[in-house]
């Protein structure tokens, strides 16, 4: 496998700590050893998250696209487009986003805190519009990037969670090999990862590094999407492309592709009873803060897991902490009590 011949553009402090998470193990039945890897801290960019690794190998096209307006998409509270704004900032580029209507939503002041409020501050041209849930290619990116060129400027266009992007996938590939080093390090190894999955790159790039020590079924993705037919066919693509690029020398098998749909319900955006749950467990045994969105779901999934035996007794768990705590300000009606 090849990773070093693409160039990366650094946006992160580095590699992200993995820590201990006793108090939860013990919660939950302690016959499984919990961990997490803090990609929500990864960076002093807006916050950071994962779509830093991933923008890491997308800047250098970029730049030398001679681009001078970052384009992309996500929803009104999206972590994604605040972290391409975040990446415009610091490059010195123009931002244009599109900002879609992807959850629908209670809090009056749901459209002006958080992720979004960070993305105006960091002066990106942010335009909302009224179209439902979609991973895919949208229209609207395709006119942001025209109203652009319309405009003299010269877009580089970035898709919804920088994952259909010929190079999406190639962060999470360096994340299993900072895995790896790690595990050497900490003399252990971890016998799953529970990951979060929506627009794919993630788990996708995660499944192209894991196999390359023949443990990519052990990446076990958690469905937040509530479309999951149109994840899993997202990821499968960039499996295979990113695959290809780092030159993996094998076909990932479908039955590498670990996607659970248990745990996206009710909608994209829109938390269970059961994620509020896993959530306030998550703040209450180690103040470990995650979003009614993505990674609340993704700790609703690992926890029932657990209880369910899904884990053989003995195993070790490595919860990947993937971001996206600033969208709780959206929701400050549902948690106004805790
Ligand atoms: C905090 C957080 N967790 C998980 C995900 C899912 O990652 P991906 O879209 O690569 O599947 C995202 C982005 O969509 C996110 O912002």
């Amino acid at each position: 496998m090849n990773l070093q011949k693409f160039e990366r553009y650094p946006l992160t402090f580095g590699p992200t700590p993995i820590e201990h998470l006793p108090r939860m193990t013990e919660a939950l039945g302690g016959k499984v050893e919990i961990y997490a890897k803090r990609d929500d801290c990864n960076s002093g960019l807006a916050m950071g998250g994962n779509k830093l690794r991933k923008l890491e190998y997308i800047v250098p096209d970029a730049i030398a696209s001679n681009a001078d307006t970052l384009v992309s998409i996500g929803g009104v509270q999206s972590n994604h487009t605040r972290m391409v704004a975040a990446v415009a900032a610091k490059l010195g580029m123009k931002c244009r986003l599109v900002q879609e209507s992807w959850v629908p939503h209670e809090d009056a002041v749901y459209d002006r805190v958080g992720n979004i409020l960070m993305t105006r501050l960091m002066g990106a041209d942010s335009r909302l519009v009224d179209e439902g849930f979609d991973i895919g290619i949208r229209q609207s990116w395709e006119d942001a990037m025209q109203d652009v060129r319309d405009a003299g400027g010269k877009p580089y266009g970035i898709p919804a969670g920088a994952s259909v992007h010929k190079f999406g996938g190639l962060g999470y590939v360096g994340f299993a090999e900072e895995v790896r080093a790690q595990e050497a390090e900490m003399g252990i190894k971890f016998d799953y990862i529970v990951v979060c999955v929506v627009t794919g790159s993630t788990q996708a790039g995660m499944i192209v590094g894991f196999a390359a020590d023949d443990r990519a079924d052990r990446v076990i993705g958690i469905d937040a999407s509530a479309t999951p037919v149109q994840t899993r066919e997202q990821v499968r693509e960039i499996v295979d492309n990113t695959a290809e690029l780092v030159e993996l020398g094998r076909t990932v098998r479908d039955d590498e592709i670990v996607i659970l749909e248990d745990y996206a319900y009710p909608a994209y955006g829109v938390p269970s009873a059961e994620t509020n749950d896993a959530i306030r467990f998550a703040a209450q045994t180690e103040a470990m803060i995650t979003d009614p969105v993505y990674e609340g779901k993704s700790m609703q999934g690992m926890m029932d897991l657990v209880k369910k035996g899904y884990f053989p007794e003995g195993s070790k768990v490595l919860y990947a902490h993937l971001g996206g705590a600033p969208a709780l300000n959206g929701y400050s009606y549902t948690y106004r009590n805790g």
